[in-house]
């Protein structure tokens, strides 16, 4: 299957003899939740960005940064990361050959992630600090080198991350109410309402932050950011003002969501549809069954990256394995009582 480039290419912001760095992103299910829907009492969508090929929607993001990189003869690239990015960026990064820098919050991030970015070969800085000290630095770090940002400030990754509204409004042949979004640091959100307003839809945007790391709820940035949801433990999103304007002119809204809420929808998903999402991904359908979506009869949530990334979180919210004897009876008590 190609990837997205490929398929959306006259209208993304790369000409027919351009490179392309690509792994076959894109083209992820879209698939109905008859449980999560008879919960929130509306017609629930689930996108599975988890199907990407690194795990995330990171990956519709980078395919187009790194094209655009080495269409510019970029060596080297860089980003700061709460993890998804960093394995993302770091996979696309040794498919172009190019070297990779991924900053992490030191003993912040889930394990999968730390994995991917290490076994593609990327050079893992462990930053004792946290996600926006890591962004900010390296945005003054490109400043005095001449390495690559692949960020979500860089545009490109907002133009290749669009392309799943694209994807939503072809499935769906009828209307969508409302999409349901984690937010972290405000990239993923600001790149689907680019996508569905060039599609010619506008359904309402509802984005989820978890309730210790909430800056657009608060309306101001959070010094010290908390919550289970690793990947969206994030103070103060570098593109604040676009996710606002996504909401306010959607009709949509922002809303905080406690780790409980969230780790509720994780085990949810994970039981009843029979769908693995990371925690920060099960924000959006914690918010939307905590906080509903108005008068909306169908609605998307966005799964953003899948379970395994973080097999630890799985290991502490699921139940215990049952050790067992090499022995019938015992097989017998064990599987039948
Ligand atoms: N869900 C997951 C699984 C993520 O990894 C992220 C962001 C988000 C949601 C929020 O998206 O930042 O565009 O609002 N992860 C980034 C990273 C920050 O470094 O991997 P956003």
């Amino acid at each position: 299957m190609h990837g997205i480039i490929e398929r959306y290419r006259t209208r993304l912001p790369f000409a027919p003899e351009d490179p392309v760095v690509s792994l076959g992103e894109g083209g992820t299910p879209l698939v109905l939740a008859p449980r999560l829907s008879e919960r929130a009492n509306t017609e629930v969508w689930l996108k599975l960005e988890g199907a990407n090929p690194t795990g995330s929607f990171k990956d519709r993001g980078m395919t187009a940064a790194l094209s655009a990189a080495v269409r510019e003869g970029a060596k080297a690239v860089v980003c700061a990361s709460t993890g998804n990015t960093a394995a993302s960026a770091a996979a696309y990064s040794a498919r172009a050959g190019l070297t990779c820098a991924v900053i992490v919050p030191e003993g912040k991030i889930a394990t999968g992630k730390l994995a991917q970015a290490l076994v593609h070969g990327a050079r893992v800085v462990a930053l004792r600090g946290n996600f926006d000290e890591a962004l900010k630095l390296v945005r003054e770090l490109v400043n005095r080198h001449p390495i690559s940002l692949v960020n979500s400030v860089n545009d490109f990754r907002i133009e290749g991350q669009k392309t799943a509204a694209f994807e939503i409004t072809e499935a769906l042949d009828s209307e969508l109410d409302a999409l349901c979004i984690p937010v972290g640091n405000a990239g993923n959100i600001t790149a689907y309402w680019r996508g569905f307003t060039q599609s010619g839809r506008r359904p309402r945007m509802f984005g989820f932050q978890a309730a210790g790391a909430a800056p657009l709820v608060h309306g101001a940035p959070v010094k010290n950011p908390e919550t289970v949801a690793s990947a969206i433990r994030i103070g103060n999103p570098a593109r604040w003002e676009q996710a606002m304007d996504a909401i306010t002119s959607s009709g949509g809204a922002v809303a905080a969501v406690t780790d409980a809420q969230i780790l509720d929808a994780y085990r949810f998903l994970a039981a009843t549809e029979g769908i693995f999402c990371e925690p920060a991904s099960a924000a959006g359908v914690a918010g939307l069954l905590a906080h509903g979506v108005q008068d909306a009869r169908r609605v998307v949530c966005v799964l953003t990256g899948h379970g395994l990334k973080d097999a630890q979180t799985a290991l502490e919210q699921a139940g215990a394995v049952l050790p067992c004897d090499p022995e019938i009876d015992a097989i017998e008590r064990a599987v039948l009582r």
